[in-house]
């Protein structure tokens, strides 16, 4: 199946010294929800303007439903939506009149199905663009993207300024075009954000493409706390070389450690004692995610990666 979203070293130097993105290869399936990661300046917006032809690479090249991102830019517009960041939209026209104007831009569009969406995003259209707060117009951005049931919606930080309600109105909206077996492209900041929405997500960093995992990749490699109380005193040598487990003390009849992936084999390990009491808390798919953007600083996925063969060595 052709892919929603292809990229080919797609580069972007704005002038000499400012690095846009670099060497990004990137691949969205379609039908998916895809989380695009990263801190400010990471190149999240670049990657999304280049996508629309809006800016040109430096070099590299990327399709967009097949299509070259160029040369069939009309194609490519005609089947695919676009919400920026920031919305600049025609300020004196209604929510209405814009969605009306931009309806009819596009051919037709299903009336009933728009007012819905207006709906449940709980839009005003009677009034004016530019007198909506940022959040209100980040709605009408919605609902001219989500009216026409593109192949391919593509979001930049579509979340920011929504209060949860019409946040999670927002989700059920990419659940629906995912089943309906269309792609949703969603930048944000934050992995909490996206994470429970999301199929698969990238991490962008410096203009670079880090990685790129499934949620139920990251949730394998999600980090337990866990302590045991036990009836009585036990010996950390019990608990040696167990797979998966690090930083395990034990003090009297209380065991401490992290463990990554399973537990059974320290739960196995355990139950050969009294045990009176177990308790786990589960390590943030943020965290794991954050291991990567703190490279050189010791929280690095590769420290992290160096800290795990450690702990086989020992
Ligand atoms: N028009 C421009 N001229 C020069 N440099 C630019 C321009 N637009 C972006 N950049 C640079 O490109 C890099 C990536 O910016 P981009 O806006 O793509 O980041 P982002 O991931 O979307 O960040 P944010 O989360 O803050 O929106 C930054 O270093 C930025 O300074
Ligand atoms: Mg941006």
């Amino acid at each position: 199946m052709t892919a929603a979203i292809e990229t080919h070293k797609l580069t972007k130097w704005y002038g000499q010294k400012s690095r846009g993105i670099i060497d990004v290869d990137l691949v969205v399936e379609t039908g998916q929800i895809f989380g695009f990661l990263g801190p400010n300046g990471a190149g999240k917006s670049t990657t999304i303007r280049l996508l629309f032809d809006l800016i040109r690479p430096t070099s590299g090249s990327a399709q967009v439903l097949g299509l070259d991102i160029h040369h069939d830019r009309l194609a490519i517009d005609r089947r695919v939506s676009y919400v920026p960041g920031e919305l600049s939209l025609y300020g004196d026209l209604t929510g209405r009149q814009l969605l009306t104007y931009l309806g009819n831009l596009q051919g037709s569009v299903d009336a009933d199905y728009r007012e819905k969406l207006i709906q449940r995003l709980d839009l005003d259209t009677r009034k004016r663009i530019k007198s909506l707060s940022r959040g209100n117009k980040q709605k009408v951005g919605l609902v001219a993207a989500f009216m026409i049931r593109p192949e391919l919606l593509i979001l930049d930080e579509p979340t920011a300024g929504l209060d949860p309600f019409i946040q999670l109105e927002f989700e059920h909206l990419c659940e629906e075009a995912r089943s309906e077996g269309r792609t949703v492209f969603i930048s944000s900041h934050q992995l909490p954000e996206v994470e429970h929405l999301c199929d698969r997500v990238g991490i962008i960093r410096e203009g670079r493409l880090l990685a790129v995992e499934s949620i139920a990749a990251l949730k394998e490699r999600a980090l337990r706390r866990l302590e045991i109380d036990f009836g009585g005193p036990v010996k950390a040598e019990a608990f040696a070389n167990l797979p998966g487990v690090r930083d395990l003390t034990v003090e009297g009849a209380v065991l401490k450690c992290t463990v990554m992936g399973s537990l059974d084999a320290l739960v196995k390990a355990a139950a050969r004692f009294e045990v009176r009491s177990l308790r786990s808390i589960d390590t943030s798919l943020e965290e794991i995610f954050l291991a990567y953007y703190g490279a050189g600083d010791g929280t690095s996925a590769d420290a992290q990666a160096g800290k795990e063969a450690s702990h086989a060595a020992a």
